[in-house]
């Protein structure tokens, strides 16, 4: 009885730790900080960019699948998360169990990777860095019309050549919203 009380509080420890470690993580690795999107900003952006039942909107980096989840239960949307950490996907995992969110796909996978030529919008809580490296892969796959929300961090707009757009700013939640043309 005691080993077990023992291995429980070893494995809270060691998850503790993670948390904190995933906290400090070079901004630049995959490995990106645990930032998490309020759910206030969660509403604006959803809302922003007019996303409806009509939609498909990934989530690259879904961390624990709060906007995802939003975006399904609340705005109709069907949903697909990405996310490579497994800690934070087996808590999405979790969360979509919990709040019994419908349509929605979860791929513990690296985003890098993931097709992305269904998409109708794309929400990324994404360092700059990341955002530079994914615009040769969202120039080759993403369909035009397709909305980009950034949260916190602006687009590279230049390395596009003209085919995206910011169409929408809120400067009080740090909202970027942009519109990929043909
Ligand atoms: C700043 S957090 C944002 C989490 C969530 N989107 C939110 O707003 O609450 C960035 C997320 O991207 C994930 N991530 C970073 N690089 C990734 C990659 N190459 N593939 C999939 N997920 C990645 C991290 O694990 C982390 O959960």
């Amino acid at each position: 009885m005691f080993g077990i009380v023992i291995d429980i509080l070893l494995i809270a420890i060691i998850l503790f730790l993670l948390y904190c470690l995933s906290a400090i993580w070079p901004p630049d690795s995959p490995w990106a900080p645990w930032w998490q999107t309020p759910k206030d900003v969660i509403l604006a952006m959803l809302t922003l960019a007019k996303v409806g039942k009509q939609d498909v909107v990934y989530d690259l980096g879904c961390g624990t699948g709060e906007a995802l989840i939003t975006a399904t239960k609340e705005f109709g949307a069907k949903g697909i998360g990405v996310e490579i950490d497994p800690l934070r996907f087996v808590m999405a995992k979790y969360n979509i169990w919990k709040q019994k969110a419908p349509h929605l796909t979860l791929k513990k996978e690296n985003f890098f990777k993931v097709p992305l030529s269904d998409a109708t919008v794309i929400i990324m809580y994404l360092i700059p860095n990341a955002l530079k490296r994914l615009t040769p892969k969202f120039l080759q796959e993403v369909k035009p019309g397709t909305r980009f929300i950034s949260y916190r961090y602006e687009m590279p707009v230049k390395l596009f050549k003209g085919r995206l757009h910011l169409v929408k700013h809120d400067i009080k939640h740090e909202i970027y919203i942009y519109k990929m043309t043909a």
